[in-house]
């Protein structure tokens, strides 16, 4: 008998045909109490969990008791209690290669788009200002040459210096837990302490998962450390920054701009006080969201439970002494 799966994330017509010929999958549409009440025998009974960016926590692992494999079509996998997985000895699979490449252009769309005021002066156009022509009110900032300060220096941090490197001449600092040889190798990165990324960088990127540790890393002293002209950029995980000590900065001009694909609150509130600031770009977390890069995530996804659930766990996967 096929072993039975919850699926909690809508896939691609022939990705789901790949996962039926391995399990028998019981699609629903979250994973609320409500929805697992509903669907109580098929949680009880399942066997793999596949989807992404709800909470995967105890409460919900205990309506799980066959759970063994769990896997997210995502990098970031903050929102699941790891510690809980683990004391059960279920495997969580993530998706950590296939979206670099995007996450670095996206980053460096955030880049370009606040320096260079893109989506505001592109409204402007769309209104009629420019028939009276355009002045210094127009005008950006130049974001080559520049130095970029890179807080994380994982894979999409690496890919960020590669473009800012070789496409922009930009200088590179970074900070990270440990050195990173072929970051300072191929794109003469700098290795220095966040203080001092802080106060020399004209771009502050931030592309750090959220953990305990960095959980408002970024705060008042922090924007106070930055120059007056910073552009801030976070394609991390929005809680990283204490986002209303960012919001008193843009607004008391202690940074010129920020770059925004992640926020404390998803989707961002209406009434956020980053919607109203004109020199806030805010992305809806469209960091790994093309058309290919998506289908890439969720046949990886797809891969790694198929794979978790067969004992193969050599790759992707972030708790892999549960398997032993
Ligand atoms: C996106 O934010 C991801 O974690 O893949
Ligand atoms: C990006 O989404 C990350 O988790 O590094």
């Amino acid at each position: 008998m096929k072993p039975s799966i919850i699926l909690y994330k809508a896939l691609p017509d022939d990705l789901l045909q790949r996962l039926e010929t391995h399990f028998t999958v019981t699609r629903v549409a979250n994973l609320k109490p409500e929805t697992v009440a509903q669907h109580a025998d098929a949680f009880a009974s399942a066997q793999g969990l596949l989807g992404s960016s709800e909470k995967v926590d105890s409460e919900l692992l205990e309506k799980m008791p066959q759970l063994r494999a769990t896997s997210t079509i995502s990098v970031g996998y903050d929102n699941f209690d790891v510690d809980a997985l683990n004391a059960r000895k279920i495997l969580l699979m993530h998706t950590p290669t296939v979206l670099t490449e995007t996450v670095a252009d996206t980053i460096m769309a955030l880049v370009l788009s606040s320096a260079r005021r893109v989506v505001e002066v592109a409204e402007r156009v769309k209104v009629g200002e420019w028939t009276s022509g355009i002045g210094p009110d127009w005008f950006g900032i130049d974001v080559h040459h520049k130095t970029l300060g890179i807080i994380g220096m994982g894979r999409i941090g690496l890919a960020l210096a590669q473009r800012a490197h070789f496409g922009f001449g930009m200088p590179i600092l970074y900070n990270a837990r440990r050195h990173h040889t072929e970051a300072e190798e191929r794109f003469q990165a700098r290795y220095c302490d966040l203080e001092t990324l802080l106060k020399e960088s004209d771009f502050v990127c931030l592309v750090l998962p959220l953990t305990d540790e960095t959980h408002h890393l970024i705060g008042k002293a922090q924007f106070e450390m930055m120059k007056k002209s910073a552009i801030f950029i976070n394609a991390g995980r929005g809680p990283v920054v204490d986002e209303a000590a960012l919001i008193d900065a843009l607004k008391n001009g202690e940074i010129h701009a920020a770059g925004l694909d992640v926020f404390e609150q998803e989707p961002l509130p209406v009434d956020s006080p980053l919607l109203s600031l004109p020199n806030v770009v805010a992305l809806p977390h469209i960091g790994s969201a093309t058309h290919e890069t998506r289908y890439n995530m969720a046949e990886c996804a797809v891969d790694n439970l198929i794979d978790a659930l067969n004992g193969k766990v050599e790759k992707n996967c972030v708790n892999p002494q549960v398997a032993s």
